[in-house]
């Protein structure tokens, strides 16, 4: 290990110095006065910078040394510099402006193809985890744990915050979202991205916006309504924006509607920079980037790594613009200000950046993780497992490895990380003279400890006997005479492609059934990115979904396996029987022209949940929904109505142990063909016997309708059905509630 940091030290020495001395300015730098707003620090700095200087600030390099033959690397003089991660944007020392260094960071600190070698950090839970917890004070602090494990590698932009809808489960990037409802999705998320900016790091949103699928991203045009639009993913943003105020949003590669997300006036002038006054700016993603005119003056502030895109679009090409009007003068002092007010109000310029001293944080990953566990069935309460268990049987998922995560630019090296967790799928590891090793995209990165280890240490007395499960004759007659069999059943999830089918790969349906027909003390632990369909769902007595869960995922399940935490996980995605219940039930395919292709989002705003209710269908789970080890009730409802629902309802815990339930707010306008929207909840932890009047306050947004004539939010008046529950469809009580009618500013 310590011979591994010597190789990455120098890169990260040399950025971590620049970064202190920069912040270091001698004292007459009038805009060091950190008593002046964050706009007025801006301009008094940029009144001292010359046009070159502020085109500096515009363009970005990969900010990793790694030769690929679609990427032209960044100038030699600035090789020495690059961090060893995504991106870097050079500083200007004579004023005191630190580079930016990116790093991503959707599930901790990304070291994608191992580019500073040796770095390993905590592997938090995936996104849809975060949102299964439904505690957002939980996210808070994975998040401001991810900002500090950044800023101590000396990273000072987190391109995190990821939420784009899960319109189409079978994206590869499911597992790094949060989920099919704006409301849930915007909060998680904004909370995550809070906690990262409490490190005086900068967070992003992304992928603004619509990318909401991964096959032929870059030439996929997302096809949907205004109206739709700004109720569901762009609702998401705005509330995400709300809580977390993100210093950046990465536009996406994708188009809306005709135009490139990264030149769409609409989505970035008028949407985010006037509707919702958003003060920070606009990067684009890797690649991202077709012009430089319709970019400027579409809203793009920064080209990212210009090195990705097909040729760079800013730096000398804008400074030619401008030079012949078709960019004005005011739209780059526009988005220097943007980068510059944000480095100020994100404490970039006030607080150096520290020693290079990696922390990690496997307590919070391990708390997220045990509240992201989803308990999706336990028929005779088979769980949790008693301590008087003699053998069990752990198969198959790589178990005796680690758990499974997902893959793309947000892999992260894993604390404790061995070639053993490395299982690849796409070839061979390429390894540069240098040693550094380029990972293909293709490769399943297993966090440790393994859950086989975890298991042993909850219940040491116990025999445990792992069997691959690849002989399928074989795994059932041995899982026979075990007391109790923990199948591991995955699915790998990656960036850049998505998984053609909900089905499990291979033959784990198979295998699954064949265990249950030996041994009916089967449970079933997955790792999926997302939803899976469970043709042997009867035949189990437990499910337990993991997600993609981390360093501490492990220990999370084997503490949830045998009791010492009672799961308190709910589904932030429907899990539908059947791909054919979708609304889209074969993925469009690309052509190997690459041409552009429309994926027309007809089901609009009533994406998932509520596209199952439009539909009158039933899903295998339901959003919402997670089981517990205790029992709940939920009685005498009440709600006012007025300018928005304000529901009042008692909960207890009927049953024996303490545990946390999460009690959801559903609402129905009265406009016809609308359908339940989640509104609000609360997830609260009661000990056995004990009550609690919870009550949930309804975001307007939620329930109102987005009227893109007037270009705002209307509530409807009239009577509005309020529902109480513990899943969407699991509902205890509904009430009509008058609302009066309201309009809201975008
Ligand atoms: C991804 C972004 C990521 C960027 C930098 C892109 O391919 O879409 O999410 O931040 O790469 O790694």
């Amino acid at each position: 290990m310590r011979r591994l940091w010597g190789t990455l030290g120098i890169g990260l020495l040399a950025f971590a110095m620049g970064a202190t001395a920069s912040a270091q300015p001698p004292i007459q730098q009038p805009w060091m006065d950190s008593s002046l707003s964050a706009d007025a620090r801006a301009d008094l700095l940029q009144a001292q910078m010359s046009q070159d200087e502020q085109l500096l600030l515009l363009k970005g390099y990969y900010g990793a040394n790694v030769k690929m033959t679609w990427i032209k690397q960044a100038p030699p003089e600035l090789r020495p510099l690059l961090p060893g991660s995504a991106g870097y944007v050079p500083g200007i020392e004579r004023l005191g402006i630190p580079a930016l260094h990116e790093t991503d960071a959707g599930v901790g600190i990304a070291n994608t193809n191992w580019m500073r070698p040796g770095d390993t950090a905590t592997a938090f839970p995936a996104g849809i985890m975060n949102a299964a917890t439904w505690d957002p004070d939980l996210i808070f602090a994975g998040g401001a744990a991810i900002g500090a494990e950044a800023r101590d590698r000396g990273f000072n932009v987190v391109l995190d915050g990821g939420l784009n809808l899960t319109r189409e489960p079978r994206s590869g990037r499911t597992f790094e979202y949060a989920g099919e409802d704006p409301l849930l999705a915007g909060t998680i998320v904004g909370e995550q991205i809070r906690g990262i900016q409490s490190q005086h790091v900068i967070s992003t949103t992304k992928h603004f916006a619509l990318n909401d699928e991964e096959i032929g991203r870059t030439v996929l045009r997302a096809s949907i309504d205004e109206t739709p639009a700004r109720e569901s993913d762009l609702l998401a943003f705005e509330i995400a924006i709300e809580h977390g105020n993100p210093g950046a949003v990465m536009c996406s590669y994708n188009r809306y509607n005709t135009v490139y997300a990264c030149e769409n006036d609409f989505l970035l002038n008028h949407v985010l920079k006037h509707d919702w006054g958003y003060p920070g700016w606009v990067l684009s993603d890797w690649g991202g980037v077709h012009s430089t005119v319709a970019a400027a003056n579409g809203g793009l502030d920064q080209e990212s790594a210009s090195g990705f895109d097909r040729q760079e679009f800013f730096g000398d090409p804008l400074k030619k613009a401008i030079a012949d009007g078709s960019v004005l003068p005011a739209r780059l002092h526009d988005m220097a200000h943007r980068i510059l007010r944000t480095m100020f109000s994100n404490g970039l310029m006030d607080f150096p950046m520290p020693p290079h001293k990696p922390s990690t944080h496997t307590d919070v990953a391990e708390r997220s993780a045990e509240e992201g566990i989803v308990l999706l069935k336990n028929e005779q309460s088979i769980l949790p497992l008693g301590r008087s268990v003699k053998t069990i049987a752990i198969i198959g998922g790589h178990a005796n490895v680690g758990m499974l995560s997902g893959g793309g630019s947000s892999q992260v090296v894993p604390l404790g990380y061995n070639s053993d967790n490395d299982v690849y799928v796409g070839g061979p590891v390429h390894i540069l003279p240098n040693g550094t090793r380029i990972m293909p995209l293709g490769r399943e990165i297993y966090d440790p400890p393994s859950p086989l280890a975890a298991i042993a240490s909850e219940t040491p007395q116990a025999k445990l006997e792992y069997i691959e499960g690849n002989d399928l004759a074989d795994v059932a007659r041995r899982a026979a005479h075990a007391d109790v069999v923990i199948v591991f059943a995955e699915q790998w999830m990656t960036e850049g492609e998505d998984v053609r089918s909900l089905s499990l790969g291979g033959r784990q349906d198979e295998l699954i059934s064949a265990i249950s027909a030996a041994n009916p003390h089967t449970i079933v632990v997955l790792e999926t990115g997302g939803p899976v369909l469970m043709p042997w769902l009867d035949k189990v007595p437990a499910v337990l979904e993991t997600w993609f869960s981390g360093s501490g995922g492990a220990t999370a399940l084997a503490h949830i396996l045998f009791g010492d935490v009672n799961p308190s996980g709910k589904l932030p995605v429907t899990f539908p029987k059947s791909e054919a219940q979708l609304p889209r039930p074969t993925l469009t395919e690309i052509d190997q022209s690459y041409a552009p292709f429309d994926v027309a989002y007809s089901e609009g705003a009533d994406v998932g949940y509520r596209w199952f209710e439009k539909q009158n269908i039933k899903p295998q789970f339901p959003f919402g929904f997670g089981l517990s080890y205790t029992t709940f009730s939920l009685n005498q409802l009440s709600a006012t109505g007025g300018d928005t629902i304000v529901a009042t309802v008692n909960l207890t815990n009927t049953g024996t142990r303490e545990g946390a339930e999460t009690v959801q707010l559903y609402a129905t306008p009265p406009t016809p063909g609308s359908v339940a929207r989640l509104i609000g909840w609360n997830k609260v932890s009661l000990k056995p016997g004990e009550s609690r009047i919870v009550t949930i306050t309804g975001e307007a947004r939620s329930l109102a309708d987005f009227d893109s004539s007037a270009e705002l939010w209307r509530v409807r008046a009239g009577a509005y059905s309020a529902s109480i529950g513990t899943s969407a469809l699991d509902i205890a009580a509904s009430t009509p509630v008058t609302l009066a009618a309201r309009e809201l500013k975008p």
